[in-house]
Parts: C-alpha cells; structure tokens; sequence
C-alpha cells in the first residue's frame, strides 16, 4: 500500500534558487535562509526517503495564463521541464512524474467529486523547483518523482482553505488506496507573508505567520476557517498562497507531530517559513463523563 509518511511547508521565494544556482549560499545575507534546512536536506537524505511527493504549488504565469486558469489541477505526464521565467530556465534537473500513481489519484479525486484538470505536458517554475532545491540541495537528478499539483491563487477567486484542507483529506484516501508499497510525501509551498506590489510591498507579518506554523502542529482544524480577507489583510496579496499549505495539512490528518520548524525574515520582499510534520494516529478521545469533569473544574 502506497502511505503517506511526512508533510513539507516551504516558501518557494524564487531569489533563493537564483542564490542557490550562483553558488551564493554562504553569503551572509542568505546564509540563515538556507541554514535553516541543513536538518531537512540530512533527513530526506538519510531518513525519509520518499518514492514519491505530491508537489502542491502554484505556477506563476509558466504554465498557465489568462487564457487557462485552472483551480486544481494534477501532473500525470511522465516529467516536466524547468520553466523559462524571463532569464532563461533554471539549470536543474528535469523533474520526473509518476504518472501510475498520479492517474490513481486523478481517478479518485474526480470520483470524490473534486474536479481536477488534468495535466500531461506543462513546465514547472519556481513554485515547484525551489521547494525541490531547498530540500534536496545540489543533485544530478532529483532523488524523488514528483507529481506536481498546481492551485490557482494568483487570480482571484482562489479555492478556499476549507475546500483546500478537503482536498488534502481525499488525496490521503486516494494515496491509501494504491496497491503499490510507496512512501510518499505531500509538500505544501507558497508563502509565507507577503506583498509584491502596490503601497503595501514588503509588507511581513511575524505573528501572523508563526501563529500560522503552530496552528499546523497537532489538531489544526481551526486553520480551515481563516477566510481569504485575513490571509490578504494581515499576510499581504501573496501570503494567499498559504492556503495550499492546507491541502499538505489536509492529507496528513486529525493530528499531526512537529519534525523541524525554521522561520526567516526578509528574503527578498518576503518571510520564509518551512515545516516538516508528521501524521500523527489520533489524539485518545477523552470519555465524555471525564470530559464533563474537566469542564467543571474549570
Ligand atoms: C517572490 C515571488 C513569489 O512568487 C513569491 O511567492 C515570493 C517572492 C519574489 O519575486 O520575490
Ligand atoms: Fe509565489
């Protein structure tokens, strides 16, 4: 049986991979960045080791455009190109698909009743490839296949948290019902606060975002509900780009344990924050006579 053992949050700020490419890592200036996933880069390496990561991201007008906005749409093809985003493509390795698995998970999301658009040949910007980076570090071929899911939060109207998290819930049935022994990761990427544009650039929000990182540790429902104005209001136009971090939350169920945190502030106009959790089995339901108990004492 296909199972997934972790999730990822990681913002995927692309001046990160451009530093990264450059060989610029150890600059003072970036070097807290990328410190912060020494712990990542040897657990993936040396632990975690996953066949297959469901790469939930947005595109940035690579792939799609005004002409096609997709709201969830799945990769089955059999790989994926690194994206010409104006300076030519990254020079990393092409990603590789699992298009096996990516069509199971296709069939039992549509048959769930969410209708994802499906994807057979597209290529893959920074919403995608830096996550990649910022985990795996330099390598010849990336140590993974990866089956891109890509979110519409750059047009409004974005899906919703609570449909995001719903998601992740039926990815998690459609992984659990594939024959085929898998470990299998789900990363959630965009983020962290943000604003690019207007008189609120550079805007950053440390409370907002690390109240954000401690919703996603243990029993997170709560996070579904933040409508799409606090995300805009209090995280900037882009923060948005965290309710895809919902779906990896989603998949991992009621509860969750904290494997590593990291938060930064700036790069670039933007606050970088990773999370690496695992799914937890239920929390021990208290018996509702001890539960009334509790309430009493209080
Ligand atoms: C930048 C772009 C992004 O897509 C993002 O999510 C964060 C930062 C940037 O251009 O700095
Ligand atoms: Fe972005």
């Amino acid at each position: 049986m296909a199972r997934i053992t972790a999730g990822i949050g990681c913002s995927h700020i692309p001046v990160l991979g451009f530093v990264h490419d450059h060989g610029r890592t150890a600059e003072p200036i970036f070097k807290p960045a990328f410190d912060g996933f020494d712990w990542t880069r040897r657990w993936m390496r040396e632990e975690a080791k996953p066949d297959v990561v469901i790469l939930v991201y947005n595109d940035h007008a690579s792939a799609f455009d005004m002409k096609v906005i997709p709201t969830f749409a799945i990769g089955c093809g059999e790989s994926y190109k690194p994206a010409d985003e104006g300076f030519g493509p990254r020079q990393v390795p092409v990603v590789e698909g699992h298009p096996d698995l990516a069509w199971h998970i296709a069939q039992s999301l549509i048959l769930d009743e969410f209708d994802m658009t499906i994807i057979n040949e597209m290529d893959v910007d920074h919403g995608l490839t830096v996550p990649l980076t910022m985990m795996y570090g330099e390598v010849d071929a990336w140590p993974c296949k990866v089956i891109p899911l890509a979110v519409n939060v750059v047009t409004y109207p974005p899906p919703s948290g609570n449909r995001c998290w719903a998601l992740g819930e039926a990815i998690a049935r459609a992984v659990a019902s594939f024959p085929e022994d898998l470990n299998v990761q789900v990363w959630g990427t965009g983020g962290m606060s943000h604003q690019l544009q207007g008189p609120r650039a550079g805007l950053i929000n440390r409370e907002w975002d690390n109240r954000f990182l401690d919703g996603l540790i243990g029993e997170s429902r709560h996070l579904r509900q933040i409508p799409h104005v606090e995300y805009l209001r209090e995280t900037g136009s882009e923060g948005i780009e965290m309710v895809m971090w919902l779906i990896m939350r989603g998949a991992l169920g009621d509860n969750t344990g904290i494997l590593h945190r990291h938060y930064h502030v700036p790069v670039s106009n933007t606050a970088l924050g990773h999370i690496v959790l695992e799914p937890l089995a239920k929390a021990s339901a208290i018996p509702a006579e001890l539960s009334d108990e509790l309430e009493a004492a209080k």
